[in-house]
């Protein structure tokens, strides 16, 4: 969510900020703004898209080669002009960037206006602008100093980039909850909420932790703590590529990632598999692997598509490890004063990283004593660092903002995890063992396979595409995969979706069956096959819609639906893997019919770094 760039070299920044927000627009937002260094500062923002913010610039002075960008997701005062960032203090000594939330704004904002500021937004920005200001005038420090002073007053959450009119050529940036990365240039360095904003320019990235503060001119960064204690930066080497972050040829990011999970599920497996395909390696649990098989119990902690992969773990660790999981909203965990023991193994699942919820659960838990893994998909990422240890999803970066490859990439980590575990645990004979890994290895091919169904599954998102409900009914690890396609379609095509578990329509749900309620029923062939048949039969004999998802060849079912996608047979263990595509591609089609906008939906954003 919400999104910051900044520059300051030798180039002109103004380019080098546009171009940066508009990689950052996966994360979603409502305004944008810039403000750019030369001789004074010039402020140009304002309510709607990048392309917006580039019209209102418009013939106006856009040199200067310092400046910072931002893209707003609003939580303090409506989208406007006014409230987008950048934020000027009242006597334009500063101008700051802000992502998170001033928790503690209005007791700061009562006593800067007894102190005779005034406001020109709503924001709880704009208050730490006029505070940065206070402190400095007020106790005629510097810059840096008077902004680490004025953080240690305050509650919340930042990624912060900040200048002082006096200190021309000068950023300082700081973060605590909402992340920050510097780019390392020659004679140049960059600033971002991501590195995708950075890596046209240089690979070599700094990724910023909570208390750090950064001073930096065109040649020389100094990184210390909020303390002042002065810091050794760790340049790391980013692996993302710029195709990584273009649409290539699709028309939206989703569209793409959904067809690159072939690759990226191959990807996630990759270097964890044995030559001769009898054993896996997770290299990244491999110190704490002896403690997860003794787990007393797993608890998996996440949000959202990640809280449906989790559900699928669920069934997975209890089926091939026998340890006992509780799958929680991390939202619902952290507020609710759980109890954890030490033997206990907590796995955090995040694609960004950065899901404020997950974050605080973990560090909630990490007062227990018990584990904590993470199976995130962005390296570096604040969960990823806060967590014991974890495995990577390797999925890629995923700027759709409905998730797709992270998913698949998600249950792909969890399987290769309950299948070890089990093995570990001598709960799975070798046989079993290897009959999982070679099914797993032949995934990519039967997605593959079903893309190639994309236009027909197309037309059936067309003959529901105006449907005002919908129904995702699924049995065992399917169930999950019903919640998921529910999402998926819910948050892309604004339509009211909600999936159950197939037997629990008769406890109630079964009263919405009409002709015109779309069911769509994942029944493909595993122990509980001649029960969702039967689930489906109730659902037409109530003239229901019933689009069943279904195994390659079932003769069955194509009988009573009144439409069947078919997807190749594999072990009932991953069906998760492929049940899951065609129900992304049909929400795709249903939403681009629908004149949404899919890599962006409305009121959404990409990683929620607010609470
Ligand atoms: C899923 O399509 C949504 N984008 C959302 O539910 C997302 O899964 C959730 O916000 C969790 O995000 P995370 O995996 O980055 O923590
Ligand atoms: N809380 C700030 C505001 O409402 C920043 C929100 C964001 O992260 O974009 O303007």
């Amino acid at each position: 969510m919400c999104g910051i760039v900044a520059y300051v070299g030798e180039r002109t920044a103004y380019p080098i900020l546009i171009k940066g927000l508009q990689r950052l627009e996966y994360r979603g937002y409502d305004s944008a703004g810039i403000a750019l260094i030369n001789h004074g500062t010039k402020v140009y923002k304002c309510k709607g898209k990048v392309k917006d913010l580039e019209e209102h610039s418009k013939g106006k002075d856009i040199t200067g080669t310092i400046g910072m960008g931002h893209t707003r997701w609003a939580t303090h005062g409506e989208p406007s002009d006014a409230n987008a960032h950048p934020h000027t203090s009242m006597n334009g000594k500063f101008t700051v960037i802000h992502n998170g939330i001033i928790e503690n704004y209005a007791h700061l904002k009562r006593e800067l206006t007894a102190r005779g500021y005034a406001f020109q937004s709503q924001t709880d920005t704009e208050v730490l602008a006029n505070f940065i200001e206070s402190i400095y005038s007020e106790n005629q420090v510097d810059a840096e100093l008077a902004v680490r002073l004025a953080l240690t007053k305050v509650i919340g959450a930042y990624g912060l980039v900040i200048s002082c009119i006096d200190e021309p050529g000068k950023l300082i940036a700081a973060r605590k909850g909402s992340p920050l990365v510097i780019g390392v240039g020659k004679g140049e360095y960059f600033l971002a909420s991501d590195a995708t904003p950075i890596i046209e320019y240089t690979d070599q990235v700094i990724f910023m932790n909570d208390e750090d503060v950064a001073v930096i001119t065109r040649d020389h960064l100094d990184l210390k703590n909020i303390q002042n204690d002065m810091l050794v930066p760790k340049v790391q080497k980013i692996e993302l590529s710029i195709d990584e972050i273009d649409k290539c040829g699709y028309e939206h990011f989703m569209l793409k990632e959904i067809h690159e999970q072939p690759h990226t599920i191959s990807d996630t497996f990759r270097g964890r598999i044995s030559m001769d395909q009898s054993n896996l390696f997770l290299g990244g649990i491999t110190d704490v692997l002896p403690r997860l098989v003794q787990a007393r119990r797993i608890i998996i902690i996440a949000c959202g598509t990640s809280w449906h992969a989790g559900l699928v773990g669920e069934y997975l660790f209890e089926e091939y490890a026998r340890i006992p999981v509780e799958v929680e909203y991390a939202s619902e965990f952290r507020y609710r004063n759980p109890v954890i023991y030490a033997d206990d193994v907590i796995i955090a699942i995040s694609q960004s990283g950065e899901t404020a919820d997950t974050l605080a659960a973990i560090k909630m838990a990490k007062e227990s004593g018990a584990l904590i893994l993470g199976v995130c998909n962005v390296a570096g990422s604040s969960i990823a660092r806060e967590t014991d240890a974890g495995v990577y999803t390797h999925a890629g970066i995923e700027i759709g903002v409905a998730s797709t490859k992270a998913f698949t990439s998600q249950v792909t980590v969890l399987m290769m995890m309950a299948f070890l575990l089990g093995k570990k645990r001598n709960l799975i004979s070798q046989e079993a063992y290897e009959e999982l890994i070679a099914g797993l290895t032949q995934i990519p091919d039967k997605i593959q396979e079903i893309l190639s169904d994309e236009q027909y599954i197309k037309g059936i998102g067309e003959t529901y595409k105006d449907a005002t409900n919908a129904l995702y009914l699924g049995r065992g690890n399917l169930y999950p995969v019903a919640l998921e396609g529910a999402l998926k379609l819910k948050e892309i095509s604004y339509i009211h979706a909600e999936g159950y578990p197939a037997a629990e329509m008769k406890h109630g749900p079964i009263a919405l069956i009409d002709e015109n309620m779309p069911v769509f029923i994942i029944a493909t062939k595993d122990k509980s096959y001649e029960k969702i048949v039967s689930n489906i039969q109730e659902v037409k004999a109530r003239n229901g819609k019933v689009i069943a998802v279904v195994t390659k060849g079932d003769d069955v079912i194509v009988k009573m639906a009144d439409h069947v996608i078919e997807v190749p047979e594999c072990h009932e263990a991953l069906a998760p893997l492929v049940t899951i595509i065609p129900l992304q591609i049909i929400s795709y089609y249903i939403a681009v019919l629908r004149g949404c906008n899919v890599d962006q939906p409305r009121n959404l954003a990409k990683s929620v770094t607010v609470e």
